[in-house]
Formats: structure tokens, sequence, C-alpha cells
């Protein structure tokens, strides 16, 4: 990959204007800059987006990593003694859901349910109005997970493999030259499911046409310290193609690669199309607390495949419970997951074509007028 040498991009990156100042920008300006930057180089900074309160926030993240943890442990358990579909979603402290799909089973709770405190951040107008703006006015969030690590100084001398649950090789551990650059689902060749068809969530056919398909958001609780942000190679979203293929050392550093600098505070934006990788942990002794979230435009099919998945993170349901304790600015980006609920097409998405049916009768009445003269 040799895009970042374009000199516009390098400026970008070795100035730092990837990174916007939330304090210092008026909203109606910033949308346009973070637009500019995701079309150029495929990501940006926005500092001092998420409020003062990150301890607390952090806080729910640990606790969420256990609670979770508790919770599939709990969830596999009862799926391999054969509890039947109604004891499990009857069973005291497992947080399972009904799907949407009536003809579908029971799957974990959506990860938005441990962060109820984090939830007022992801649904803060000053964000989704961002990603509404590059995206559409309706869009609806894909995925959400929190991470919570603490690097504890190991030094592996070489990366290290693992088998994922959906049977993907998945880097674990390794040393401060060890990546692992994918590009982002729906760009993503994997698919999660790989060669599992019933794990198979879709993926784009290359080369990748030129479009936002989605935008990964990482919010940022805790400074990375050491362990630094994502690493990236700017600009490689317009590459037509994602580093996953055979023609890629996609384990090992490549030398236009960049290191995204992020602080507690910060929020992380990029378009799925970019080669990026996790910093991976293993020589430092860095904390890191981040929720990732992934936003998608109403007309892309989100949770159409993989019918039977029980553990994917795909489109985890909400009850209607659930759905009525979020803030009420989160709401509409959840809304499609709740089986007890409908979706509509947005108040926004509505105006827009009442207007343009406006417009279309405005014409025809002056071409009516012109054929009668
Ligand atoms: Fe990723």
């Amino acid at each position: 990959m040799k895009l970042v040498r374009n000199k516009k991009l390098k400026k970008i990156i070795s100035s730092e204007k990837y990174i916007l100042d939330y304090r210092k920008h008026k909203s109606s300006d910033l949308k346009f800059k973070v637009q500019n930057l995701i079309n150029q180089i495929g990501f940006c900074v926005i500092d001092n987006l998420i409020d003062r309160k990150l301890n607390i926030y952090v806080e729910e993240i640990k606790k969420a990593k256990k609670r979770t943890k508790f919770n599939t442990e709990l969830f596999k358990k009862l799926l391999d003694k054969k509890f039947s579909e109604k004891d499990i979603l009857n069973y005291p402290n497992l947080e399972v859901r009904k799907s949407k799909f009536s003809n579908r089973k029971c799957k974990l709770v959506n990860d938005i349910f441990w962060l109820q405190k984090f939830s007022n951040q992801l649904g803060n107008k000053n964000f989704t109005n961002i990603i509404k703006f590059i995206l559409d006015d309706h869009v609806r969030i894909g995925q959400i997970h929190s991470r919570y690590t603490k690097a504890e100084g190991i030094k592996p001398s070489k990366t290290i493999f693992k088998n994922d649950d959906f049977g993907l090789p998945r880097v674990i551990s390794g040393n401060k030259n060890s990546r692992e650059w994918h590009t982002d689902w729906p760009h993503d060749p994997w698919a999660y499911g790989g060669g599992k068809k019933s794990e198979n969530i879709g993926c784009i056919k290359e080369p990748f046409p030129d479009l936002i398909m989605g935008l990964v958001a990482v919010h940022h609780l805790s400074d990375p310290g050491e362990l630094g942000g994502t690493w990236v190679v700017p600009g490689s979203h317009k590459s037509g193609i994602s580093p996953r293929h055979k023609n890629f050392s996609y384990i090992k550093a490549f030398k236009d690669e960049f290191q995204v600098k992020v602080k507690a505070g910060s929020v992380y934006l990029q378009d799925t199309r970019l080669w990026h990788s996790a910093p991976v942990l293993g020589e430092t002794f860095s904390e890191r607390a981040i929720v990732v979230s992934r936003w998608y435009p109403w007309w892309l099919q989100i949770d159409d495949y993989a019918p039977s998945s029980r553990f994917n993170i795909v489109a985890r349901p909400l009850s209607k419970r659930d759905f009525e304790s979020l803030p009420k600015n989160l709401r509409p980006y959840l809304l499609y997951l709740c089986n007890e609920k409908n979706e509509n097409i947005n108040d926004a998405l509505v105006k827009r074509t009442k207007l343009n049916l406006k417009k279309s009768f405005k014409f025809l009445k002056n071409e009516n007028h012109k054929q009668n003269k």
C-alpha cells in the first residue's frame, strides 16, 4: 500500500489534522470536517466529545465484562444441557431476549443492557448528528460491544493465534510488530462465519464500490497510554480491497501504517473499508476501556443472515422494557431490535419524500400549463 505517500494525506497525518477538538468547532462546521476526513483518509478523531464522567464509564465497562462473561457461560451451559426455549427464556439471572423474527430462537441481550450509564453518550446528539450527516438521516446500530483489557507487561516473542468461537484465526497476543489487519463488516471477507453457513453474515464483493456503507465508532473512556490507538493505513478505504488475502501479511506491520493518537474522552470514527488493526496487547502495562458501536444506514440489511446463530454480536435483541429504559435520544437507532415494536421509516425521510412529491406536482403543473397554452 502506497496510499499514505500521497502528499495531501501525508500532511493531514503529520500535522495531526485528523484530530478535531469538539470544543473548538461549531457543530454545523464539525460535521463537514469529519465528512471530509472520512472521505480523504478514512478516519478521524473527535477529541473531548465525551463528558467528564469517564471513571464512572470505566467502572461500568469493567462490571459489564464480568457480567457478560457470566451470562454467556450460563447460556452455553443451558444450551449444552438441552434446556427448552421456554425454560431458557425464564431462567433466573440469565439475560436473553426473544428475536424480532418469530421463527428464530432467543439470543443474548444487546450489550447496551450492561451499559446504562454510558448509553447517554451513545445517544448524544452532538455525536449522532455527525453519523447521520454522513450516512443518512435514518441509521441503525448493528452491533455494540465494550472492551476492558489490561496488559501486564508479558513479552511474547511471536504472534499467537487462536480460533475464535466461529472458527476464525484471531491474534490473541503478540509483540510490538504484531497486527491483525482487516476491514470491518460489511467489508470483512471472512463475514464472521467464514465457511460456516449458519454463522456467515455476508460480505461485499471486491472491488468494493466507492461508497460509505458503515461507520465504526470507538469511544475511548481511558487513556490508552503506551498501547496507543488503532493502527491504520490512511487512504486504504479507497483501495477497493481488504488485507485479509493471501497477498498480504495481515499479521505484520505495514510500511505505510500509522498509529492514531487518542486519549480518554475521544471518539475514533472510521469507514468500514479502512485497513486497520487494534493495538495488540503484550509488552505494555496499559489499560484500555472502550465501547465500539457500528452504525449503518437504513438501506443496509444487518441481520437477515446467520438466522440460527446464538452467540454472534449482530443485532442482539432488546425487550420492550429494555427499550423503554434507554435514553430517548438513543432509542431510534435500536428500535429495530425490539420484537414488540414496529419501526417506520423516520420523520426526516418522510419529510424528504413529501418535499420531493411536492416538487414533482409542481413540475407536472408547469408542464400541463405549457401544453395547454
Ligand atoms: Fe475492526
